[in-house]
């Protein structure tokens, strides 16, 4: 196939679709994400990429800590609107019923079956993003989505994002880690 140049732009094909909670001004908010990914395995870390005049990057630089929490398919209206109304503007404290657990300062979203504590590791200034690295020191899951001691994405079916678009997570095809051995020598 020939191939096109489409010019530099951040792309990845699929991304979550994630609620970052944060206290500002001692008042939780929720703001969606989808420019988040894993950090690190050990320690447990995970990322996220934050514009610099977001109302969360306020609440992060305030108390060092945030967390990321996994919604469901059914709630994509409550998540796109956390990402198309500021905190700055309107309060969105109600959007979700927060509770809070190791980290007193990170907000996590009961009505979402997986939040994550994250403690600040570093914060990288990008541009016009700052990449939020931040350890993991709980992890709270809905005890109907939990497979064998860990989250489980068939029974969360989290918001799948993609080009302005939110789908489910599709069919298994295959098992990783696995199905390559068949390539081998
Ligand atoms: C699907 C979706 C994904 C988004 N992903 C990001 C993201 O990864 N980083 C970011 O800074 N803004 C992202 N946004 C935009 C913010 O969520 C939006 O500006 C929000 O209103 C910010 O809220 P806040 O000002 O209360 O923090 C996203 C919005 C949507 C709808």
């Amino acid at each position: 196939m020939e191939k096109v140049t489409l010019g530099p732009m951040p792309f990845m094909s699929v991304m979550p679709t994630l609620l970052v909670g944060a206290d500002v001004d001692g008042k939780p908010n929720y703001m969606t994400a989808a420019w988040a990914t894993v950090a690190c395995m050990a320690p447990p870390m995970v990322c996220v990429a934050i514009n610099k005049i977001r109302h969360t990057a306020k609440g992060i630089d305030q108390n060092n800590t945030f967390s990321l929490n996994i919604s469901t398919s059914k709630q994509v209206i409550e998540s796109d609107y956390c990402g198309i109304v500021s905190g700055a503007k309107e309060d969105k404290a109600g959007v979700f019923t927060s509770f809070y657990g190791k980290l007193k300062t990170a907000p996590l979203a009961k009505e979402c079956p997986v939040n994550m504590e994250c403690k600040l590791f570093q914060s990288v200034d990008c541009g016009s993003h700052l990449l939020y690295i931040g350890e993991v020191v709980e992890i709270h899951a809905d005890k109907d989505v939990v497979t064998d001691g860990k989250p489980d994405i068939t029974k969360i079916n989290p918001i799948v994002y993609a080009q302005s678009a939110y789908f489910d997570v599709g069919e298994q095809i295959g098992k990783a880690f696995s199905d390559g051995k068949q390539f081998k020598k």
